[in-house]
């Protein structure tokens, strides 16, 4: 493990945007018993309050003990682990690229900051558009690219399974398929390397060629699953705050699992300079390397495609060019 000072090797949490998303991630933390210290900061400090009272009665029933705080920037000092849930969330018919300009201003006051307290460890970003904001967090932190990243497409990939699972009548852990790019309208399905079963995706399409068109149509729920829940329930939460909190698990037990989060490219999948979502071996160092997918031509195209649109909201921020650092 690189670039770890011992102090930052316990697992504290800081959480920092505790609305919808990062009190469904809180919860999900404090009922898997992941970590043992959770500080919460939030600019309505009246609702973090009660929200930590909360939270620290039902810790009483959870499988594990962890001490919920109001925090502090100074919390960041000996953190684990800061997670980005803070800023301004998709409206009805709003994609998440239009929040860019919101959130970037926001999130770049607090990763400066998180990083005046001195912190080393690492940094998972859910704010949307998350791929964008965590290339942001990797060049505003200085930090190594391996312990920046973003939660990406795992909701995605997790609607994406859950809905075949249905399709299928298989449980989803039993179903292995991907999204990857862009956290939003441009992300794909690699039906190539997906299973159900053990048994390979591909094969079955060659065999019923009519098979795609129902695929299709799986993955255009999936994909506009996030505009379906806001347009019910005003927000999505449960399936992101999982999906951060498996992240998480992943780190700081050192899982060296994979899993699909936002990381950086150096020539992978023919790009480099961006964060993505794609799948990654996760462990106690962060994004310990990016997995490259088999993919057939069709799918190259679409990720080449939602790779050169964060391309360009990236530029326009940051340059064409990276002078930072990403190696550890
Ligand atoms: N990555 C994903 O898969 C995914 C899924 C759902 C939502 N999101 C994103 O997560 C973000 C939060 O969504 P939400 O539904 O929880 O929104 P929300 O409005 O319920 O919560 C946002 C919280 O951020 C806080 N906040 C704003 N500025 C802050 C600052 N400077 N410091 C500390 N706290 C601050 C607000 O007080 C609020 O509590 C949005 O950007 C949303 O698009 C991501």
């Amino acid at each position: 493990m690189s670039n770890h000072t011992t102090r930052h090797l316990g697992n504290k949490i800081v959480l920092i945007g505790a609305g919808d998303v990062g009190i469904a991630y809180a919860f999900a933390l404090i009922n898997q018993g992941i970590c043992e210290e959770l500080a919460i900061i939030d600019i309505d400090q009246k609702k973090t309050t009660g929200n930590v009272m909360d939270l620290n009665h039902g810790v009483v029933w959870a499988s594990g003990p962890t001490n919920v705080t109001v925090g502090t920037y100074d919390d960041c000092t000996d953190a684990a682990m800061v997670v980005i849930c803070a800023g301004a969330a998709q409206k009805p018919g709003e994609t998440r690229l239009q929040l860019v300009d919101k959130n970037i201003t926001i999130l770049t006051s607090i990763i400066n900051e998180v990083m005046t307290h001195d912190f080393d460890g690492i940094f998972l970003i859910a704010s949307n558009p998350v791929d964008i904001l965590t290339y942001a967090t990797w060049k505003i932190s200085g930090l190594p690219k391996e312990r920046v990243i973003g939660s990406g497409t795992i909701l995605d990939s997790a609607r994406f399974r859950s809905m075949l699972g249905d399709m299928y009548d298989v449980a989803p852990t039993s179903i292995h398929a991907y999204i990857i790019g862009e956290h939003g309208d441009s992300e794909l399905p690699v039906l190539s390397s997906a299973t159900v079963g053990g048994v390979s995706m591909r094969k079955m399409l060659e065999k019923d060629p009519e098979l795609h068109g129902r695929l299709e149509k799986v993955f255009e729920e999936t994909r506009d699953a996030a505009y379906t829940i806001i347009n019910a329930k005003g927000s999505t939460s449960f399936g992101i705050g999982m999906g951060l909190a498996r992240i998480t698990r992943a780190i700081l037990h050192n899982h060296n699992v994979v899993l699909p989060v936002s990381a950086y490219l150096n020539g992978e999948y023919g790009e480099d300079d961006i964060y993505i979502g794609t799948p990654a071996l996760v462990n106690r160092s962060g994004i310990q390397r990016v997995i490259e997918l088999e993919m057939d031509q069709h799918e190259t195209d679409r990720m080449k495609a939602s790779a050169a649109q964060l391309r360009a909201i990236k530029d326009r921020f940051y340059g064409p060019h990276a002078d930072h650092q990403t190696t550890t």
